[in-house]
């Protein structure tokens, strides 16, 4: 059996459908499989050529048992999950003209035009089979600084065993992404919009993990989460690190750089997990905005809850990067180590890590912080070279990539971009200094969401946590 455990060490090890279920570990930690499975060249040259859904069948497998999901049935969830996305290779490569070995991986062409989509449209499908197999539901509480919530709150939509109660710092997300939530007709989807978040995005995790440590309000609504804490979204996000290879590479086993617009670490994660597998990743590069959580911990060995900046990229306008701290348990760092990091982070707000735990966890890994100029000015150079238009967190990705330069040893690099560029108009209008937008920075599903009635819960993060029981038990009791 793949045995699931906690990266801090508590509570008793879990089959897969148990970690999905419970979100947390036991302990309050991330599940993390006991086990990294290792796949060889060989292996990798015999999955070269196939399509993303064949290539997921193949790398979930490793993490699944058989008898907790068959073969069909993961199958059928896997087709089911990307039927939607609107291009047919469901994450499109393209290489830019203007630079030497440069590709962008386009990772936002599921319906609510983000990469969230890619692991959430699996996730939330696995999370319905679940619970129709056991008869039970679930209430999701999912944080968003902007994309997660679209993406969770879609794929929730009229879904019977599910209730997606849906968090979002209001005034932080552009309208865009608002709109993605709180248009919405359906009745299992709640947007909460919460205004006066000191810290973002942030803010909004913290009170979520109180509802968590409350447990027979927990257990009365059957709370999960399908934020990046549940290891569903990682398994699924090594997936694109896999295939984004596969389309670029002459020779399997050739090494290649990638670059990720960084928040809370989840993608990355996947990125560091792809390559301990066995992908020959040479470098990942962590793009931070200005907020610079990961950039503080690669180049200076910090890691420090500071003030936050509102910035261009609002997305990755996040301080505490949690999936950090699983993939220190990929890094090799013990359990026990993990349990005292995270418990001396808790009570002073700041690591520095020793030099043996440094070298471990910084290997493979470089990193930059983006000024918000930095991000308009690629924008506009791209698409006045070559009329490719990159959203802000793709630019914070591109921008980390060039100022590694030197560094990178001139190997192919793929850049991921998270974001489709309608979701951030003012943003391009602003770098391409003009007042209309050009078509790339267009889709017929925002447009078509400004013409709706919005539905949204307000309230004020001074009494989310209190406000936020009394709304959720009543809409339990009514409903069930
Ligand atoms: C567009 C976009 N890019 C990047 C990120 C960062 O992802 P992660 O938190 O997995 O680092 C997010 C979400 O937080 C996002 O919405």
């Amino acid at each position: 059996m793949y045995k699931y455990i906690s990266n801090t060490g508590g509570g008793k090890a879990v089959d897969f459908e148990t970690a999905i279920l419970d979100g947390f570990a036991g302990d309050g930690g991330l599940y993390v499989p006991e086990v990294i499975p290792k796949i060889s060249l060989e292996q990798l040259s015999s999955w070269k050529h196939l399509s993303y859904t064949n290539l997921a069948f193949e790398i979930l497998s490793l993490f699944i048992d058989r008898n907790i999901l068959s073969a069909i049935e993961l199958r059928h969830i896997i087709t089911d999950a990307y039927a939607e996305f609107e291009k047919e290779e469901i994450i499109p490569i393209h290489k830019l003209q203007s630079r030497k070995e440069t590709y962008i991986m386009e990772l936002f062409y599921g319906p609510t035009l983000s990469f969230k989509d890619v692991g959430l449209a699996f996730l939330v499908n696995l999370v319905n089979f679940f619970l129709n197999r056991k008869n039970e539901r679930l209430s999701l509480v999912v944080a968003t600084t902007g994309d997660t919530g679209p993406a969770a709150a879609y794929y929730a939509a009229g879904k019977s065993n599910l209730d997606a109660w849906v968090l979002y710092p209001k005034g932080l997300i552009t309208e865009e992404q608002e709109r993605q939530m709180t248009t919405l007709p359906h009745a299992n989807i709640h947007p909460v919009g919460v205004s006066n978040c000191p810290d973002g995005g942030d803010d909004l995790d913290l009170v979520i993990a109180k509802l968590y440590a409350n447990q027979p309000f927990k257990d009365k609504l059957k709370l999960s989460s399908v934020n990046s804490i549940n290891w569903g979204r990682i398994m699924m996000q090594t997936v694109h690190y896999f295939y984004g290879y596969f389309r670029v590479v002459d020779t399997i086993g050739e090494p290649i750089n990638m670059s990720v617009p960084s928040g809370g670490f989840g993608n990355l994660c996947a990125g560091g997990l792809a390559r301990k597998m066995g992908l020959p990743i040479k470098h990942l590069i962590a793009a931070n905005n200005k907020n610079a959580c990961l950039h503080r911990i690669f180049s200076k060995g910090i890691m420090s809850k500071v003030d936050i900046h509102n910035t261009l990229s609002s997305a990755i306008d996040i301080l505490i990067p949690y999936n950090f701290l699983r993939y220190m348990y990929f890094a090799g760092i013990e359990t026990a180590k993990i349990k005292s990091i995270v418990e001396d982070f808790k009570t002073k707000g700041e690591i520095q890590f020793d030099p043996k735990t440094f070298k471990l966890i910084s290997e493979g890994f470089k990193s930059n912080s983006a000024s918000d100029t930095d991000t308009l000015n690629i924008i506009k150079v791209l698409f006045h070279t070559e009329n490719y238009l990159l959203d802000p967190h793709g630019a914070v990705a591109l921008v980390a990539a060039d100022a590694n330069q030197a560094t990178l040893e001139n190997l192919k690099l793929i850049c991921l971009t998270t974001a489709h560029p309608a979701k951030f108009p003012e943003v391009i209008k602003q770098s391409l200094g003009r007042n209309d937008l050009p078509f790339q920075a267009r889709h017929h599903s925002i447009e078509k969401a400004k013409t709706k009635c919005e539905k949204v819960y307000l309230c004020d993060h001074l009494h989310l946590e209190e406000g936020l029981i009394d709304i959720m038990e009543k809409d339990w009791d009514l409903n069930h």
